[in-house]
């Protein structure tokens, strides 16, 4: 792929995520039909609404394949976008700021173009294989070594994982003086490392959808990250953890003692 065809899909993508993040804001001022897909899971009407609105406008324009949350999608080589229509459903659902509109873009299996749009936030995460990460234009730098008396990580958890392997988390960073929260959107969770608010993101489980988008946002701005993309990654999940450098190496060790470190490469 070109560098023209890769910048004229930002753009499209940049104009789209406002668009998408437009409706679910508008959809949210109305009664909400909620589908229960699991324990502590659900999609509500602006969820599929907001993906089919991506879906096809992005068919539309580059024909590219696309892989969503709330409706999958056929996953060929080549070009993927992937999809999270709204991160943070929960939040959302319940009138908390914190959740956005994802969307990642793969390049023959490489992570190439994050884009998160948090409208309530009116925050605007842009981000480029190569070319760098911003947050409403400013140019985004992970956490300085300064941070490493007073380390700061995000734990996400979801019903896919057992309450133990999650409370043995916080447990062991806790007690290893690592400060936790826990915030209910992995794709703005993954993007604060890049912003350095916090030094880490981590999660026994994850789908590709909450984190394609900020993988790239991350790793742009200096983060590690796992090889999240190994194996059957896209269509069924990983592990994840994202990390200021100086932490990835301590956090790994105490957070995911059960998985092999293997930082991202390509
Ligand atoms: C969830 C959120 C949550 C993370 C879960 C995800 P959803 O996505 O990103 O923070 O911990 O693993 O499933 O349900 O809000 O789209
Ligand atoms: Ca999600």
């Amino acid at each position: 792929m070109t560098r023209v065809d890769l910048l004229a899909r930002m753009m499209f993508a940049e104009a789209l995520v406002r668009e998408a993040g437009q409706l679910a804001l508008d959809m949210r001022a109305n009664p909400l039909g909620v589908e229960t897909k699991g324990p502590r899971d659900f999609a509500t009407a602006a969820d599929k609404a907001v993906e089919k609105l991506i879906v096809a406008r992005l068919t539309e324009r580059f024909g590219d394949a696309v892989l969503g949350e709330e409706f999958g999608g056929e996953i060929t080589g080549g070009t993927l976008w992937i999809v999270d229509p709204i991160d943070g459903t929960y939040n959302y659902a319940h009138g908390n700021p914190r959740w956005c509109v994802s969307l990642g873009f793969l390049v023959d299996g490489v992570p190439t173009l994050g884009l998160i749009f948090a409208p309530e936030a009116r925050q605007l995460y842009l981000a480029r294989t190569g070319g760098g990460a911003t947050l409403n234009n400013r140019p985004l730098s992970v956490s300085r070594p300064a941070m490493g008396s007073a380390p700061l990580v995000e734990i996400g958890a979801s019903s896919r994982r057992s309450i133990d392997d999650y409370l043995g988390t916080v447990r062991r960073l806790m007690e290893a003086g690592i400060e936790t929260r826990r915030c209910g959107s992995g794709a703005l969770g993954v993007a604060q490392v890049a912003t350095g608010e916090t030094d880490g993101y981590v999660e026994h489980h994850i789908n590709a959808w909450d984190v394609a988008a900020g993988l790239v946002v991350a790793r742009e701005a200096g983060a590690v990250a796992n090889d999240f993309f190994a194996g059957d990654g896209i269509r069924t999940g990983n592990p994840i953890l994202v990390a200021t450098p100086w932490l990835a190496d301590r956090l790994s060790s105490l957070a995911l003692p059960d998985v092999p470190w293997r930082p991202a490469t390509g």
